[in-house]
């Protein structure tokens, strides 16, 4: 019993031997947790660039632009990993169409899903056996678990890796930005009201919190774009929004097309402005991205020349230059 690792004192331990067995429960945390951060510090070795994706609140489409960036950067040839640190709402699996995937443990490691484009995909939403029921963590347990999920996973030789969280800047970014050495830095998404200003602040207030580098702004849902074919030359006439008129002149091949702000327009990029951060550029509104969440097919998967795949694909050549240059903005805003 004297060589067992766990404690057995009952009531009636002397105290000696309950001072040794916690003390070898001790040591054999701290080398466990020693062994994690050399993998931890191995494992990051091998990935050149480290994004996080944040917004100051929920539903701005954070996992859409996470998912949106790493396909884009896969589909330019790079080798890419995505992961999902929304324990509680896990959706990167669904929105890729590859939730049902078995993960593949060996060693203790665990190797990631393959989703479209070659893309390495890891998410709470694999390991949990109910999806549709939600996971209820207590603080410390979460943060624990996605330590422990961050160093256990084999993702080899990576160009960048996109992580992915739950809204606000709570403890997930920030034990994520204590656990993994050198993240590059931080894109934050917003949508063009006049909040954006706000939340993006908070984002960016929150990346100087935790001294990661800030590559800048994307405001999502930014207009939605119309389209059609009339007799070259002529003249179409419309009430947009706020009933402003919008007159459009079809072009000599005889298409038309106007973008319409439905909210405003603007808002990310005068906050990125305003904040002294980089604006990334606009997605725009696309009723195919609500139905792609939903199919699990994402919209550059299933139009990659599309105006939204060509939106994010100019989005990650912005990405690409801040990474490339290192000229990444730490911010001086309060
Ligand atoms: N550009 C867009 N055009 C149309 N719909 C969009 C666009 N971006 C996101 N959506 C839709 O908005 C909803 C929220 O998007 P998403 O899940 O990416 O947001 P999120 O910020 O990750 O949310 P949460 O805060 O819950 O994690 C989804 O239904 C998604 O399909
Ligand atoms: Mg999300």
């Amino acid at each position: 019993m004297a060589d067992s690792p766990v404690s057995h004192h009952t009531p009636d331990s002397p105290p000696q031997e309950e001072a040794n067995s916690n003390q070898r429960a001790q040591m054999e945390q701290a080398y466990q947790q020693m062994q994690r951060k050399m993998r931890m510090s191995k494992m990051s070795e091998g990935i050149r660039h480290k994004i996080m994706v944040l917004s100051g609140k929920g539903g701005v489409g954070k996992t859409t632009v996470a998912t949106g960036i790493a396909l884009s950067l896969a589909r330019m040839g790079k080798k890419v990993g995505l992961m999902d640190i929304d324990i509680t709402g896990p959706n990167v699996p669904k929105m890729l169409g590859i939730e049902g995937t078995e993960l593949h443990i060996e060693d203790g490691q665990i190797f990631p899903a393959i989703g479209p484009h070659g893309i390495k995909v890891i998410s709470m939403a694999f390991l949990i056996e109910d999806p549709d029921k939600p996971v209820i963590w207590r603080g410390p347990i979460k943060l624990g678990a996605i330590q422990q999920f961050i160093g256990d996973v084999a993702w080899g030789e990576l160009d960048t890796l996109v992580i992915d969280f739950p809204p606000g800047t709570g403890d997930e970014p920030l034990t994520v930005s204590q656990t993994l050495p050198n993240l590059d830095g931080v894109v934050i998404v917003t949508t063009p009201q006049e909040v954006a200003l706000l939340d993006s602040r908070k984002s960016i207030n929150f990346a100087k919190t935790i001294s990661v580098p800030v590559l800048g702004v994307v405001e999502n849902m930014s207009g939605y774009t119309l389209s059609g074919t009339a007799e070259p030359g002529s003249h179409i006439s419309m009430i947009g929004p706020k009933g402003v008129p919008i007159d459009i002149t079809v072009s000599s091949e005889g298409k038309w097309s106007v973008t319409l702000d439905l909210f405003k327009s603007g808002g990310g990029e005068d906050s990125a402005m305003e904040l002294e951060v980089p604006f990334l550029g606009r997605l725009p509104f696309d009723p195919g991205v609500v139905r792609g969440g939903d199919d699990g097919v994402h919209r550059i998967v299933a139009e990659p020349e599309g105006e939204t795949a060509q939106s994010f694909s100019k989005i990650v050549e912005e990405i690409l230059l801040s990474l490339e240059k290192g000229d990444t903005h730490h911010v001086k805003i309060t």
